[in-house]
């Protein structure tokens, strides 16, 4: 994405985390000797306000913003805060926020695997992912508009031909669409 010189792209992460994100995405740009200003690493916790705004302060709007991976470490209130904190940065800037970590407990995969997985996340990040779980896309619609969203549903599915992941883990095309079916992202922007 940083390859387009007109996309000024900002990554949030935790201290610790962006401390190793930002070793190894140096290590890469040196070792292939490619610049990339317009990539900018900020630390900080996306429950604090501030810190979220001012990652992005820099930026002239519309933002789009992205999470992926982040919802289901959060309890329902830190979900309500960090879409109030999203809410107050596209308020300002406009845009977009996008995120496919919709997972509700009607669609989810129980099989033992997945079970598993998520028990072992969940010691690691010492947060209870089952819990975390949207009940259905119903429950997750009315956290974001009760914020003031406008909330837009996505299939996943549609989007398997432009996924690069199944031909790296060289998934089975019946393998992926087993894996995206009934899973939505939500595209959201501040309701006028
Ligand atoms: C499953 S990972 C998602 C990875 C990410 N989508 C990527 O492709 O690199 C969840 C990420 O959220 C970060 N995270 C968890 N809690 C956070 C918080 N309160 N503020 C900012 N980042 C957080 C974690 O450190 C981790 O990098």
């Amino acid at each position: 994405m940083t390859a387009d010189p007109r996309i000024e792209a900002v990554e949030f992460d935790l201290p610790g985390i962006m401390r190793e994100k930002r070793e190894i995405v140096e290590s890469i740009l040196r070792g292939s000797g490619v610049r990339r200003d317009n990539l900018h690493l900020c630390e900080g916790n996306a429950l604090d306000s501030d810190a979220l705004a001012g990652a992005v302060s820099g930026l002239e709007g519309p933002v789009a913003i992205a999470k992926e991976g982040l919802l289901r470490y959060l309890s329902r209130a830190e979900q309500k805060t960090l879409a109030q904190n999203i809410y107050r940065i596209l308020s300002s800037k406009g845009g977009l926020w996008v995120t496919p970590d919709i997972i509700t407990r009607t669609k989810v995969i129980y099989d033992d695997k997945a079970r598993e997985r998520r028990q072992m996340m969940s010691k690691m990040t010492g947060t209870d992912i089952e819990r975390n779980m949207f009940e259905d896309t119903t429950e997750a619609r009315k956290l974001f508009e009760g914020v003031g969203f406008e909330v837009a549903e996505l299939e996943i599915e549609q989007m398997k031909d432009v996924l690069v992941s199944p031909e790296i883990l060289k998934l089975e095309p019946e393998r992926v669409t087993e894996r995206l079916r009934g899973r939505v992202a939500f595209v959201m922007k501040v309701r006028r």
